[in-house]
Formats: structure tokens, sequence, C-alpha cells
């Protein structure tokens, strides 16, 4: 029996996270804090709705007060933290939030858990620990070869990515100094069931179904280096588990595509389920990204030689089970595109 303080969990990964370990645990309850933010949906979590190991509570990781009355009443084993600002091109426009929630946020929390895991002797709850969830975007911008290792030095470029290395910054200075048991996993793109239609994989499918123009920056040539969000799941519940305190762990799948490739293999899929009239045609190159990364590529050999962990699922499998999903949950995206979804949350938790 234990008890994880999930934040963040209405968002994409986080409430992917929170629906595997309902499924692969017996004795796991996951208090789930979420601000709800124009990211966070609880439609995402309609699956959990009656399970009593979720449990919701509607807030914000800066919150100090907030998170000192949840440690004492949870007395949690273990945090996972996936709150955050997660969309480089809203951080381009509106860096402010991405410090306050990404940076301030991770701090309050490594605050709040330091005074509830920390004996006067200096030594931690047994087994608690802090896991970070972070982004290969830390690494920086790599050229047409080479991997990041946990080796790499870190260079963020956007204020997304500045963000995510400070914060991962004072999670290692909370090992350093406090000696606090930590762990940071650095993954690369995620996609599958319930990512925001900003992403690039939603958003193309969204366009492809309703003969939308599909923007494509630049000249479509960047690399992102992709992973099911399941196989995500699985590889931070297997360093929850068995992480080593202090380390990082890199997660990706060595499944690097161009954007371009990326865009007309969604054309295809949604041409052949859904709708014929999907084509390269409407495709438009657009002006760039601003500091745009030209790739990332993730090197795994070290989750993989200590937790066994590798993908499970290719891209070829996951990307057509994530045309599938959005396509049998039209509901779900047209909630999201219309702005229905915030009735929803407000009917759920704020009007009774
Ligand atoms: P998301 O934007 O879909 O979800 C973020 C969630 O955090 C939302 O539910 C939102 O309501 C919540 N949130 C935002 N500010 C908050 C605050 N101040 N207090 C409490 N909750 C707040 O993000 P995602 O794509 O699921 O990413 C989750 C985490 O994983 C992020 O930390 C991101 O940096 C990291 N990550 C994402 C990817 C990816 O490809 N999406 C890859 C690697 C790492
Ligand atoms: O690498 C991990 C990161 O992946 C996470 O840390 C971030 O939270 C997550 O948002 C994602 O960042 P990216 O910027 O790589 O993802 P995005 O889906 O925004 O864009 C993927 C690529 O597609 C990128 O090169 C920009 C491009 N793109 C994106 C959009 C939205 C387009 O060409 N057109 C678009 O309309």
């Amino acid at each position: 029996m234990n008890t994880i303080l999930v934040t963040g969990g209405a968002g994409f990964i986080g409430s992917n996270f929170i629906l595997y370990m309902l499924d692969n645990t017996d004795g796991t309850t996951l208090v789930n804090l979420d601000k709800l933010t124009y990211a966070g949906n609880l439609a995402n979590l309609r699956a959990a709705e009656q399970n009593p190991r979720h449990v919701f509570v509607q807030g914000d990781i800066c919150d100090a007060a907030l998170l000192a009355q949840l440690f004492g009443q949870y007395q949690f084993d273990a945090v996972v933290n996936f709150a955050a600002e997660s969309h480089v091109d809203r951080s381009i426009e509106n860096p402010g939030i991405f410090a306050q929630t990404n940076v301030q946020g991770t701090l309050a929390l490594l605050a709040a858990a330091r005074a509830a895991w920390e004996g006067p002797d200096g030594a931690y709850k047994p087994g608690a620990k802090f896991l970070q969830v972070s982004t290969d975007e830390v690494y920086g911008s790599l050229g047409p070869a080479g991997y990041f290792t946990e080796q790499t030095p870190l260079a963020p470029r956007s204020p997304y990515s500045a963000s995510k290395a400070a914060a991962d910054l004072f999670v290692a200075a909370w090992a350093d100094t406090y000696g606090m048991p930590v762990n940071i996993t650095r993954c690369s793109n995620n996609y599958g069931p319930y990512q925001f239609p900003e992403k690039l994989i939603p958003l193309m499918i969204h366009n492809a179904c309703n003969n939308i123009e599909l923007p494509v920056y630049g000249d479509g040539l960047n690399v992102r280096d992709w992973l099911y969000v399941e196989d995500h799941c699985r590889a931070i519940h297997l360093v929850l588990q068995g992480g080593r305190p202090g380390e990082v762990y890199n997660i990706g799948g060595h499944n690097e595509r161009t954007n371009i490739d990326i865009v007309k293999t969604v054309i295809r899929l949604v041409g052949e389920m859904a709708n014929p009239a999907a084509s390269d045609a409407l495709i438009r190159y657009v002006t760039d990204r601003k500091g745009h990364d030209r790739r990332y590529a993730i090197d795994p050999a070290k989750i993989d030689a200590e937790l066994s962990w590798h993908p499970a699922v290719s891209f070829d499998e996951g990307i057509v089970r994530t045309v599938r999903w959005y396509l049998d949950n039209a509901e779900w995206l047209q909630s999201v595109t219309s702005g229905a979804y915030r009735e929803y949350y407000n009917k759920m938790y704020n009007n009774r």
C-alpha cells in the first residue's frame, strides 16, 4: 500500500499515467493535484471517476499551504511531478507563466516534500522518492548525428526548456544539499490518446479529418524522437520502483522522424481510415518557430541496462493506434476544440 502525489494528472501524460497505474498496481492510491489550466481535462479521467484509488484535488503546485495540508493529510510516499506549462510555442509568446509553474511550482513541491519527509536527524522517510518528469529539450538541439545521454550538458534554448532545466537543477540541488531521494526522467516527444490538439500529431489528425490546412514550420525537416505515451508511463513506474537515488534517466525509443514525414503519415492514415479527401495538398509550409530546435534523439541505454526498459510499441503501430483513438473519440476532440470540456469540469467541480 502506498500513496503517490501525482501533479498535472489531468493533462496528457499525467492522465495516461493515472490510468496506467490504476490498471497495473493493486494497493497504490493516486492523489491527483491539478490546477486545470487550459491543458487539464477531467474528461481524460472518466475511466477513473469511480475508482477509490484516484483522488482529484483542484489546486496549484505553487500553493505552499495547500501542499502542506495535502502532505499532512495523505502522508505521501512519492511525488511524480508532471504539472507544467508544456507547449513551446506558448512559452515563446508568454514566458512568465513557465517560470512560475515550472520553476516556482517545482520549488514549492520540493520544499513541501522536504518538510514532510526529512526527520530531525536528516534521514528521509524510508522509501520516499521525488520524481521530476523532465524533457530531452533541456539538452538543446542536435546536429544530424549523435544522441542525448545523461552526461550531455544542459543547453536549453526555448523559454519552455529553460524553465524545465532550471527545475531540474533545483531537484538535483535538493538531492545534493538536503539528501532528498530524487530521480529526474528526461523523455522525448510523446504521442497517444488525450494529447491536447495544439501539439503536432493531434493537431494534424484534427486538421486532416476536417480538410483544414496542415501548418508545417520551416522546411519540415526538423527531427523529433517519438515515444508512445504508455511506454513513457511504464518507464516512470519502473524508475519510481527501481531508479537509483539521485540519478537521471533518459527515456526514448529510437523513433526519429522528420516533421514532414509525420504529417504525411497522418494524412495517409486519416485518408485510409476516415476521410478520403485528406491529401498532401492540405500541407502548408509556414513561418518557422523562433529558435526552432533542429533535432532531438535520445540514447536510452541507461534505463535499458538498469531497469530493463525498452519500448513495447513501435512507431508504426503507435501511430495507427493514435489515429484510431482520435477517430473513435471524435466527441472528446470536438469538446476540446469547441471549448466544451471546460463546462464539463465546471459542472463537476465548481458548481456543486
Ligand atoms: P500537458 O500540458 O498536457 O498537461 C499539463 C497539466 O499540468 C495540465 O493538466 C495542467 O492543468 C496542469 N498544470 C499546469 N499548471 C499547473 C499548476 N500550476 N498546478 C497544478 N497543475 C498544473 O502536459 P504533458 O504533455 O502531459 O506533459 C506533462 C509533463 O511531461 C510536463 O512536465 C512536460 O514538461 C513533460 N514532458 C512532456 C513531453 C511531451 O511530449 N508531451 C515529453 C517529455 C516531457
Ligand atoms: O521533446 C519533448 C517535448 O516535446 C516536450 O518536452 C514538450 O512538452 C512537448 O510539447 C514536445 O515539444 P515539441 O516542440 O517538440 O512538440 P510540438 O508538438 O509542439 O512540435 C513538434 C514538432 O513539430 C516541432 O519541430 C515543431 C513542429 N510543428 C508543430 C506544430 C504544433 C509544426 O511543424 N507545425 C505545428 O503546427
